[in-house]
């Protein structure tokens, strides 16, 4: 049974989770990050505890197109609304409406050293590739940090659903309040270490090439992809080359990774067992994603069809939730200049 009584409730985490608006958002978003944060915002134990945003400052570390940034931040909010997201539960925002986070990010960065930067996976990456990072990239995880310590309240700890990828960011965001606790109010720390809540079955869901789903290795299933451009990607996913008439593995095969996720206990059970039986194809397997996918998503297109025909509506959501989100950070932004010695007037 769950603890509904008020003092229980008055101890539910903080939930804060951000998504970068830099492409389409896909199946591993979804599974990963978006279905866990709309259930936990949804809560009916508790309102106003989730602050979800489009993280469009991290955006800018590669979009390079105003036009494409501004199209894909009112998708994210649309994919939101439409995927259920109660916006009377909770707060959804686009993070560049919370001008505090440059203040905090910079009040992070003057205490964190620069080869913590240096160890940063994406900027690591980028360097090793022989292309030039830029400064945004490098702090990165101090910006992400600040995006999550900026909405911590008093006495509650901030939980933050991601899927895998986000683990070396989350630690940077513990080490940074650490950090920022020990330098400048060691004996009554301002900052809660924030706690990562990563799903292990959803932890890293692959593309159709197998490796992790990502925008940017093109190995994408958008999760309101449709009709023949759904259909191509599906039936693009690798596979080997067992004959149709062959036992196959179903744990070894990325078409059957994604089935997982969508299929009930019982539907992956006989699915599984076909392809042990023999004589059950990929394409066949292919096929049952594609309705699988067409199905679980098919009440949410229709929403965020009717949606998108009511801009007005999204951009309000996004005002309210921005206002509760300054709000916030602003307290805490008093907090951390009168600890840091600026003169709070
Ligand atoms: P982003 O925009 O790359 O991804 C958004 C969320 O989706 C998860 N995800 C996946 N999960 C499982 N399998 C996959 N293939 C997959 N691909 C993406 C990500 O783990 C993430 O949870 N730095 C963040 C954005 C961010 C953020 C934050 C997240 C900025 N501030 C504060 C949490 C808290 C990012 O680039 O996520």
């Amino acid at each position: 049974m769950p603890d509904d009584s008020p003092s229980a409730s008055d101890r539910l985490p903080v939930l804060v989770s951000g998504i970068q608006p830099s492409g389409t958002l896909h199946l591993g978003n979804y599974f990963g990050a978006l279905r866990q944060n709309i259930a936990l915002a949804n809560d009916e134990r508790q309102r106003d505890r989730a602050f979800l945003f489009i993280a469009d400052y991290h955006a800018l570390t590669t979009v390079r197109d105003a036009e494409a940034l501004r199209r894909y931040t009112t998708e994210v909010a649309l994919d939101y609304l439409a995927l259920g997201f109660d916006p009377d539960k909770a707060h959804l925002f686009v993070q560049s409406d919370v001008p505090q986070l440059g203040e905090l990010t910079w009040a992070f960065l003057c205490v964190t050293p620069t080869s913590l930067l240096e160890k940063g996976v994406a900027y690591k990456d980028k360097v090793a590739q022989g292309l030039t990072a830029n400064g945004g990239l490098l702090t990165y995880p101090i910006l992400q940090a600040a995006d999550i310590l900026a909405y911590t309240a008093p006495g509650r700890d901030l939980l933050v659903p991601v899927g895998a990828d986000q683990k070396q960011n989350l630690e940077i965001s513990r080490d940074t309040a650490a950090r920022f606790n020990q330098t400048f109010r060691p004996d009554d720390p301002l900052f809660p270490l924030p706690e990562p809540l990563i799903l292990d079955e959803v932890a890293v869901i692959p593309g159709v090439d197998g490796r992790k789903m990502s925008k940017s290795y093109g190995n994408a299933i958008g999760i309101f992809d449709e009709g023949k451009a759904l259909k191509k990607k599906v039936m693009s996913i690798v596979s080997d080359s067992t004959p149709l008439e062959d036992p196959k593995d179903p744990e070894q095969d990325h078409t059957f990774a994604l089935i997982r996720h969508f299929a009930t206990d019982e539907q992956r059970g006989e699915i599984a067992e076909a392809y042990r039986a023999g004589g059950y194809g990929y394409g066949h397997a292919k096929k049952a994603l594609l309705s699988m996918i067409t199905e679980h998503f098919g009440p949410a297109r229709e929403r965020r069809r009717q949606l998108a025909e009511r801009p007005g509506e999204v951009r309000e959501v996004l005002a309210a939730g921005a206002q509760a989100a300054r709000a916030r950070a602003g307290e805490v932004m008093a907090e951390v200049r009168d600890a840091v010695g600026f003169l709070n007037p």
